[in-house]
């Protein structure tokens, strides 16, 4: 045991390993290692830049994740993009700043873990938050908020843009939608998502730059002597002690850096906060995982989990894009979050039937693809869950982003709950080799379904006066290549040749119960271990109407609380 050692070592400097790498070092007797692939981007101009969105996707800062092919959705592979850096994705995404339906949150605890509920987990949204007030201006161009959703001394600057997008676009895009039956909504961050809104995003108001998760987390604290953050730096895997313990005890973890391999120890804990693209995959690299696997590439089985790697939800993206007829200056911060009955209206029953006769089909079909690692019993009492959450509690169904920028008026959307479960697992015990990434976009009808019916509801949005207004020829798809009354054969074509990744992968490390299909325990530990933990994305249990950085710093913020309260930090 001869290389350095520290209390706690987290896996991954990114969105939410930062927020546990913060909160444990305030305690000046714990040390805190981070150990992160990627480096400082401090000055990267595609991350700073609040416009830059997409500037910094195929750069080295991109992990760039390649799925095997796609077979449900046209054949091909998709990039799913990730942040490799100090900051992770928080530094290459979107910003938007959404959280969550209330019963969706609730359906944590409803589902085995203790202690998980909106009401329980709201504190620690605002804990996190500095919100922002908005200016005068930005509060005429729809910037607007109830001040008791927010925290104000956190460190994430959550804010709007300087430049948001002309004064009457927000009473344009209510008039219309109006009629469409959706709301207006303003301020969709206190469990109630459903609406036309103007969403906050994660910005830094006064110096107009990305606010990310280091520039919240770790730069104003990174001359703690008890944070070390090692970067450039690879973890291959877990390193475990030899005991005969009934818990597996990690000791350290396995890395790969310019001068070769090393090992890095851990006098407490191991905690992966990878992403949910990379934390199940080091758990199957360290012998955590479905023995079937593991024993194809030799990897010792040290607990046996079968669902590590399984749950994978992703979303799928598509647009709608029109020629405006005007010029639009200034950052668009418009979502329209629409329910199911908003999206069907009068057909929303027919839909509603069709999906419940599925549920049991659908459960059978993702079971078999898992090989039995999921079992029927468990995804189907998920789809259960998922049918009342869409079609009882009326939780928003599709995000609608609304992107009127210079002489165009865009739309990207996403169904926000598909049925399709994929998996990430290792294709080798090499940890450098890619994993098999499997999302099975569009696996099943209801999924292709309603990223039609969306595309349809947009088209009808444009349509309407007097949005109707604003646009010319609607450019994509384009009514001459797809008419409304195309085949829907047509509208699938469309959609499976033009989607792409929503980028919101997330469960490959459910926190379950164990008999629930579940890989972390409501302590986020790993079953099986007395000392790993995974705080990422992956243990979201399931998929989330709202964008996903809102609720995984507010996830990890959570964390770092129980693990001070087990060690009385
Ligand atoms: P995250 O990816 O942040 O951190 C993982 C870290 O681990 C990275 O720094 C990585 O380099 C490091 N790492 C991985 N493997 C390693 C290894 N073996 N050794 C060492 N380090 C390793 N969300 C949102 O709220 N609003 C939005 O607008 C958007 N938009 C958006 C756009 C795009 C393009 C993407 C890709 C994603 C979004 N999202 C988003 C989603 C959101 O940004 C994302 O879900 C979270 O940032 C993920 O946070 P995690 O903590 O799970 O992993």
């Amino acid at each position: 045991d001869s290389g350095p050692k520290y209390d706690f070592i987290i896996v991954g400097g990114g969105t939410s390993g930062l927020v546990i790498a913060n909160r444990l070092s305030e305690n000046k007797r714990v040390t805190v290692a981070v150990i992160e692939a990627g480096d400082s981007v401090f000055h990267n101009h595609n991350v700073t830049n609040v416009a830059g969105y997409g500037h910094a996707f195929g750069t080295h800062i991109d992990w760039a994740y390649e799925t095997e092919d796609q077979k449900y959705a046209g054949g091909s592979k998709q990039i799913m993009r990730a942040g490799k850096a100090i900051g992770g994705t928080s530094t290459i995404n979107g910003m938007s700043y959404t959280r969550a339906q209330s019963v969706q949150i609730d359906a944590w605890e409803l589902f085995g873990n203790k202690g998980w509920n909106w009401g329980s987990l709201l504190p620690y949204y605002q804990k996190s938050e500095k919100f922002e007030i908005p200016s005068q201006n930005q509060f005429s161009r729809g910037a607007d908020y109830y001040i008791t959703y927010h925290g104000e001394t956190g460190p994430l600057n959550v804010g709007w843009p300087i430049d948001i997008t002309n004064r009457s676009m927000l009473p344009t895009l209510d008039q219309t939608f109006n009629q469409l039956g959706v709301p207006y909504n303003r301020d969709a961050n206190g469990g109630s998502m459903v609406g036309l809104t103007s969403h906050p995003n994660t910005v830094n108001t006064k110096e107009n730059v990305r606010e990310d998760a280091a520039r919240a987390y770790y730069w104003p604290y990174q001359n703690r002597p008890n944070l070390k953050i090692i970067t450039n730096t690879f973890a291959n895997k877990i390193i475990w002690a030899n005991n005969s313990h009934s818990e597996a005890v990690a000791i350290g973890v396995e890395v790969t850096t310019s001068h070769g391999i090393e090992t890095i120890y851990a006098s407490k804990e191991v905690i992966l906060s990878a992403g949910s693209l990379k934390s199940p995959v080091l758990l199957e690299l360290s012998g955590i995982g479905n023995p079937d696997i593991l024993r194809k590439y030799d990897i010792p089985v040290k607990v046996n989990i079968s669902t590590v790697g399984e749950n994978l939800q992703d979303q799928t993206n598509n647009g709608v894009h029109y020629q405006g007829t005007e010029f639009w200056l200034g950052y668009p911060t418009f979502s329209v979050l629409a329910s199911a009955n908003q999206i069907y209206g009068n057909n929303v029953s027919n839909v509603a039937s069709y999906v419940n006769s599925s549920m049991v089909e659908y459960a059978k079909v993702v079971s078999n693809s898992s090989k039995g690692a999921v079992q029927e019993a468990n995804i189907l009492a998920a789809f259960k869950l998922q049918y009342d959450l869409i079609f009882e509690s009326q939780v928003p169904y599709a995000e609608i982003v609304l992107l009127p920028i210079e002489g165009m008026f865009m739309s990207e959307y996403w169904p926000l709950l598909p049925f399709s479960r994929g998996s990430i697992h290792i294709k080798s015990a090499n940890a450098s080799m890619p994993a098999s990434i499997n999302p099975n976009y569009f696996m099943f009808k209801q999924d292709l379904d309603a990223q039609v019916d969306v595309a349809r509801f947009i088209r009808k949005a444009f349509m309407t006066d007097p949005l109707s207004d604003l646009v010319g020829d609607e450019f994509a798809p384009g009514v001459d290549n797809l008419p409304d009354d195309a085949p829907t054969s047509e509208w699938d074509d469309w959609v499976k040749s033009n989607y792409r990744s929503n980028f919101h992968p997330v469960g490959t490390a459910s926190m379950l119960p164990r008999n629930r299909g579940g890989v972390v325990s409501p302590e986020l530990k790993v079953y099986g271990t007395r000392n790993v933990r995974v705080v990422d994305a992956s243990v979201l249990p399931f998929q989330l109407c709202g964008h996903l950085t809102s609720t995984l710093y507010a996830v990890a913020e959570k964390a770092a609380d129980i693990i001070k309260k087990q060690y009385r930090l």
